[in-house]
């Protein structure tokens, strides 16, 4: 696992979009051969996905022939509600590049049937091979996409019952009301981001000080779902120094 710690927040947004940019030039994709990329929502990664929009108005980027996948939706949020993660995806990076819609895999937090659709979705995966890069965040309790503490380090795809703490965190998107953050989400597993061939987990704030130690310097275990990047090939940590406090 290396990781790459740098002053200021920000730093992580421009460092994390140059190494996307410079994986996906590398790569050079073409249509039969996309590249593959796992995508989050949250705060954390706005300013890597502002820094990727710049990098790609620049002409440093194409997003052509790149697909997409996002780890995580809530259940239950109409497709067009503010913080739907669908919605966020193309507010904050889809709608402002290249990027093709049928290349675009989001899960439905509000299909039929959700279980057919976590199936459905890990399939889709599996039909390209796998995932060349997956970007992600953590939660303060060192989620990483919605495996909350105590998810299985084999898990898939799934529904997942989020804990109060997960929601409180989020209610600030929801003008703080807990009543509005839905209970459950759909969200790929630990086992499904193990699977890629790299993973780049993004960590800044204070609030994140204890997931980046449990991620450093705890043991692997399943109530610190990020301690899993320890057992992979190749994965990635950016954080800025605000976080670093008790390494
Ligand atoms: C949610 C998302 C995670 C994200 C986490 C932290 O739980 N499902 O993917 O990493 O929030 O978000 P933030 O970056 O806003 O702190």
């Amino acid at each position: 696992m290396r990781l790459i710690p740098l002053k200021q927040a920000d730093q992580v947004g421009l460092w994390s979009a140059r190494y996307i940019v410079d994986r996906i030039k590398a790569f050079a994709p073409t249509p039969e051969r996309p590249f593959v990329l796992g995508l989050p929502t949250g705060g954390t990664p706005l300013s890597t996905y502002r820094r990727l929009i710049q990098l790609y108005q620049q002409g440093d980027v194409s997003f052509a022939n790149v697909v997409t996948f996002n780890m995580d939706e809530y259940v239950g949020l109409p497709a067009e509600h503010p913080q739907s993660y669908r919605r966020f995806m193309y507010d904050n990076f889809f709608s402002h590049v290249d990027l093709r819609d049928e290349n675009i895999h989001l899960l439905d937090g509000n299909a039929p049937d959700l279980l057919a659709e976590c199936q459905g979705y890990e399939e889709k995966i599996r039909r390209y091979g796998k995932i060349h890069l997956f970007m992600g965040g953590v939660g303060n309790d060192g989620h990483i996409a919605f495996n909350e503490p105590a998810s299985s380090l084999n898990s898939r795809t799934r529904i997942k019952t989020l804990t109060e703490d997960t929601r409180l965190a989020n209610a600030r998107f929801f003008d703080g009301d807990m009543q509005q953050v839905p209970k459950l989400a759909l969200t790929v597993g630990v086992g499904t981001l193990m699977d890629a061939e790299e993973i780049m987990i993004l960590v800044t704030g204070h609030a994140k000080a204890l997931a980046l130690q449990a991620a450093v310097e705890g043991s692997v275990n399943h109530m610190w779902t990020i301690s899993t990047l320890q057992l992979h090939p190749k994965s990635l940590i950016v954080c800025d120094e605000a976080c670093t406090m008790e390494l």
